[in-house]
């Protein structure tokens, strides 16, 4: 158990509204995995911390056949029933990342946005790398976007204010540059509610030790990115994408 197993749960019926500028960025994000990844209409994606479901959505309405896991059922409730209410198809699995159940191989898998980096520690969020690779066909790919530690590093500390959707948030980012930690204290404020104060922390890796941990995981890396659009990789760019291959010969 760590601090953040609940954090999502509670934060489920109002992530869509907090993350709403997010969101609007899904189908430019799916374009990029689908073109990263090589993947064709019909094939078996895997999105793994799909959270509120809105690549996987996104995915299957373009006609890829998706198998979707996070570990937080409240999460998940809201993506089944937006799917529900968009009469989309996706196999829903309630798992930690880390051990996956037996699925058939996948052509392609993504996890984006702040997902992975969760667990108690580096051995951990490992297992999250090996537990995708095993599920992979020999030869396709994984999409794994996270935060630019370089970035983070040239920028500790920072507060971000959003208000929209009846909500308004309040952020306040620091970063451990020493633990490679990134803890964000959140205020929610909504209409006749109380404040909700909620915490969350994430292991931050930069790009040599990705390269490792998906070495160990028996993955390669191809390719990273600092952008949705194939921008290249430096300190100025908040974002960090990694894409990673399973070998066809094992090596
Ligand atoms: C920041 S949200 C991102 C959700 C989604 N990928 C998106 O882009 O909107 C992180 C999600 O990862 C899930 N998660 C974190 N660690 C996990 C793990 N070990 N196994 C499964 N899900 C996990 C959380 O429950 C949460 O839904």
């Amino acid at each position: 158990m760590v601090p953040n197993d609940t954090f999502f749960d509670r934060l489920a019926e109002d992530y869509d509204r907090i993350f709403a500028s997010e969101l609007g960025r899904t189908e430019e994000q799916v374009d990029f995995a689908v073109r990263v990844l090589g993947i064709h209409i019909g094939q078996r994606v895997l999105d793994i911390c799909c959270g509120t479901g809105r690549h996987a959505l996104a995915l299957a309405k373009r006609g890829y056949v998706v198998t979707a896991v996070d570990r937080s059922a409240a999460m998940l409730a809201v993506a089944g029933r937006k799917a529900e209410a968009q009469g989309t198809h996706v196999q829903w699995v309630e798992a930690d990342a880390r051990l996956l159940p037996p699925l058939p191989p996948f052509a392609g898998a993504t996890c984006f946005f702040n997902s992975w980096g969760y667990t108690a520690d580096l051995v951990q969020d490992g297992m999250i790398l090996t537990s995708v690779a095993k599920r992979l066909h020999p030869g396709s790919r994984l999409v794994l976007d996270v935060p630019n530690e370089t970035w983070l590093r040239n920028r500790p500390h920072g507060i971000h204010r959003a208000v929209g959707n009846g909500i308004a948030i309040r952020e306040e980012r620091s970063y451990d540059v020493v633990e490679q930690m990134l803890q964000t204290n959140w205020t929610i404020i909504r209409p006749h509610m109380p404040h909700h104060q909620a915490v969350f922390r994430c292991r931050v890796y930069c790009l040599d030790q990705i390269e490792s941990m998906l070495t160990r995981a028996g993955l390669v890396l191809d390719m990273a990115f600092g952008g949705f659009q194939g921008e290249p990789l430096t300190a100025l760019g908040p974002r960090c994408i990694a894409v990673a291959r399973r070998p066809i010969l094992p090596f």
